[in-house]
């Protein structure tokens, strides 16, 4: 074999390489993996179920599963390997009359139990910002 050949080889080897040390790991393994998505969607759901402001739609729901459900969204909606086996973001909240100041409420517990869990400032905003655009679902009234 000619000798450039083997040059141009091992080039692209080394670029390949480099690529792929560049790549950003995803948001959700910034974030800290499934066991953190679930602390978070946990928190959340327990700031929203109590607060008098939003515990209204909890009521008679369960808990436990919409926890998991939730956490298996922010999987998926993050970049990591999850199956959501949930509805729609419609589908589930069509029934619950849910108002704009309900939503800002639940984003603002998000964003505290984010910050409580140290999540930093840039993984913070990547993840409103890919929950924001729900929005349009989630409140109906
Ligand atoms: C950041 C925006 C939101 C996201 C990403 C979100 C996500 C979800 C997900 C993934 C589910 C589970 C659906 C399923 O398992 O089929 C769900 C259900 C639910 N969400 Fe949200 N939600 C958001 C905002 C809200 C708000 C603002 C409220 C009320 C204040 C709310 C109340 C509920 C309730 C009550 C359920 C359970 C419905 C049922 O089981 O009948 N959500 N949501």
């Amino acid at each position: 074999m000619k000798k450039w050949v083997l040059w141009v080889g091992l080039l692209l080897t080394v670029t390949a390489c480099q690529t792929m040390s560049k790549t950003e790991p995803s948001l959700y393994s910034r974030i800290g993996g499934k066991e953190m998505l679930y602390t978070i969607s946990s928190q959340t759901l327990d700031k929203v179920a109590a607060d008098p402001a939003t515990k209204r739609s909890f009521e008679g729901v369960k808990m436990a599963t919409l926890k998991q459900s939730l956490a298996d969204y922010l999987c998926v909606e993050t970049g990591g390997d999850c199956v959501y086996e949930g509805e729609t973001m419609k589908n589930s909240h069509a029934e619950s009359n849910i108002t704009t100041a309900e939503f800002e409420l639940m984003v603002q517990a998000l964003r505290d139990t984010l910050d409580a869990n140290n999540i930093g400032t840039r993984e913070k905003n990547e993840l409103l910002k890919i929950l924001a655009p729900t929005k349009r679902d989630v409140v109906t009234k």
